[in-house]
């Protein structure tokens, strides 16, 4: 097997936590009901009604972008599209899955990869008409692609617009973990989610310590009946779009352990504090261009190619925009001080 050490380049790259794998191993009794009929599930979905409240309605999928299409499908009527931000995973790194899914993104340009409402007031240009998709549907992402952060109040305002122009609001939370650490932890949770407006949450696991998996967490307790009507459509919407896990309680079990104790927030934070130990440590070299430290687990420093070549042979990282020579630094809920130590002197010497 290659060995990569405690890389820089991805949460996706660390491994899971001792907690979840006993977990599974835990799981590995007997036989239980399948597509999550289970008691753990039971007990998970009965434990994100408690995080969200009565009324909340969790589905289990494998991963991230089946998660955002599968939620998404189960949002979108005939002729609905998606207003998403140019930098969003779904418009970038999904391979046209929402596409092949027959989902239509509206792509808007938003500011450091969040969208405003006023993006939102300008896709609303096509509501009513039979010509064009339908814009029902905004996705946001937080955090962001780009590392940022989306306040309580930015949340708040953008659903107000949205649900004031007769759209719901899904929001990837691929790295919910990280955004609320960095809002002040697990009691924040509400806040930035139901409370201020959302209506779907894809709720993520695999970027934050267990092996595969994230859950689709939707909101009908609004009232709103496109979301009801979503919750209706979902068992279906994830089958269709190939998320239904048939041995449930597998991913149920890793959600259990990241649940407990708030493991999954302790495991945020973590990442978090290791990204800011790194800034902390090389954000006096002024051509990186680190400005401001992290919101919450990615750095984006600028690094020119030779110099990023010859870091890599201390710890992998990826390019991010190469026309600026920009690279993303990424830190994980395993991440060390140690590593940030090695790390931070590797830069400083190659960066003379
Ligand atoms: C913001 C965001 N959403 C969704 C995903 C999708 O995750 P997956 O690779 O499990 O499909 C990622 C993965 O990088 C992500 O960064």
């Amino acid at each position: 097997m290659s060995r990569l050490g405690r890389s820089f380049a991805s949460d996706n790259f660390a491994g899971a936590h001792p907690s979840v794998m006993s977990a599974l191993a835990e799981a590995n009794v007997d036989h239980a009901r399948a597509y999550g009929d289970d008691e753990i599930s039971l007990e998970v979905y009965a434990r994100f009604e408690e995080l969200f409240g009565a009324g909340t309605k969790s589905f289990f999928v494998f991963g991230g972008t089946g998660g955002n299409v599968a939620a998404l499908s189960s949002l979108a009527g005939p002729g609905d599209c998606v207003v998403c931000s140019e930098w969003s995973h779904l418009h970038v790194d999904e391979t046209a899955a929402p596409e092949r899914a027959g989902l239509k993104l509206l792509v808007r340009p938003g500011v450091g990869g969040k969208l405003t409402p006023r993006d939102l007031q300008s896709a609303a240009h096509w509501l009513g008409s039979q010509h064009h998709a339908q814009p029902r549907i905004v996705s946001i992402t937080q955090p962001t692609e780009v590392g940022t952060l989306y306040t309580i109040d930015e949340v708040k305002a953008l659903c107000a617009m949205a649900h004031g122009l007769g759209m719901v609001v899904h929001m990837d939370g691929a790295r919910v973990a990280n955004a609320t650490a960095a809002l002040g932890g697990s009691d924040k949770l509400r806040s930035f989610t139901v409370d201020a407006g959302v209506d779907v949450l894809t709720f993520g696991g695999t970027k934050n310590g267990i092996v595969f998996g994230e859950v689709i967490v939707y909101f009908p307790q609004s009232g709103n009946p496109v979301v009801e009507r979503a919750v209706r459509y979902a068992p279906w919407a994830r089958k269709a779009t190939t998320q239904l896990p048939s041995k449930g309680r597998f991913v149920a079990a890793q959600f259990r352990a990241l649940l407990h104790n708030d493991l999954w927030v302790d495991l945020g934070a973590r990442a978090n504090g290791a990204a800011r130990e790194l800034y902390e440590a090389v954000a006096d070299i002024e051509a990186l261009g680190l400005t401001t430290p992290p919101a919450v687990n990615s750095l984006y420093p600028v690094v020119a190619d030779a110099i990023a070549d010859r870091l890599r042979e201390t710890s992998f990282f990826w390019p991010w925009d190469p026309e600026q020579q920009r690279v993303r630094w990424m830190t994980s809920w395993d991440t060390t001080s140690a590593d940030v130590a090695t790390f931070a002197a590797a830069i400083r010497l190659c960066m003379g």
